[in-house]
């Protein structure tokens, strides 16, 4: 599995790319994964414009940074996407993103991890319903991390006893990241 995980906000001081480090070294112990992060820090893509939607387009003169990043997702076989909660959904940074795809994720499956005052589960659900549109199939159930900044370290190091709680952060990330794996060879025998 080419798996990409995104670091779903570009903000200065962000949080975000704690989780996706975090993530990142946890994905990376699953067998025959192929782990990639795909910051969109890397990918300043411009507020989307474009005079027709993408998937009605095929003449599409498209942004050369969006060009990337599509190319980058189109790559992938399956996505975790990281994302805090900002004004009770994702990132503006990340909705943009999805405005320029067109199939990079159609039949893929994808994860969310997302973090906020309240673990950033209004972002995740909205960002549910976002993934539909692109189509790509949501896993369904998603990690949701509250107040992680005080037990998670610069490079991702999360505390080792909250590591090592049964139902907390770690067994969570575990278990999305079994169902990810599971329905990705699924999905890649079937397509
Ligand atoms: C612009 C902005 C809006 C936010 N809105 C919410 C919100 O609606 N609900 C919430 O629980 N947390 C909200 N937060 C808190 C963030 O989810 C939390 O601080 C998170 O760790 C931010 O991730 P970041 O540091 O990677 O930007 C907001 C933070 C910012 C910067």
């Amino acid at each position: 599995m080419k798996l990409g995980i995104i670091v779903g906000t570009t903000r200065k001081n962000r949080q975000t790319t704690k989780e996706a480090l975090w993530v990142a070294a946890t994905a990376k112990a699953l067998a025959g994964t192929e782990v990639e992060l795909i910051d969109l820090a890397d990918y300043p893509m411009p507020i989307f414009d474009e005079p027709i939607s993408p998937r009605y387009n095929p003449a599409r003169e498209i942004d050369p940074t969006a060009q990337r990043y599509m190319d980058k997702l189109a790559a992938q076989d399956a996505y975790i996407f990281v994302t805090p909660e900002y004004n009770h959904s994702i990132p503006g940074v990340l909705k943009n993103s999805f405005d320029y795809l067109d199939f990079q994720m159609v039949r893929k499956p994808a994860a969310i991890v997302s973090h906020g005052t309240v673990g950033g589960a209004r972002a995740a659900m909205h960002l549910k319903e976002i993934l539909s549109e692109s189509k790509a199939l949501p896993i369904p159930n998603f990690v949701a991390l509250a107040h992680m900044s005080e037990v998670i370290d610069e490079d991702g190091k999360l505390d080792a006893a909250v590591a090592a709680q049964p139902y907390g952060p770690q067994a969570g990330l575990q278990a999305l990241l079994d169902e990810l794996k599971w329905t990705s060879d699924a999905l890649s025998a079937a397509r």
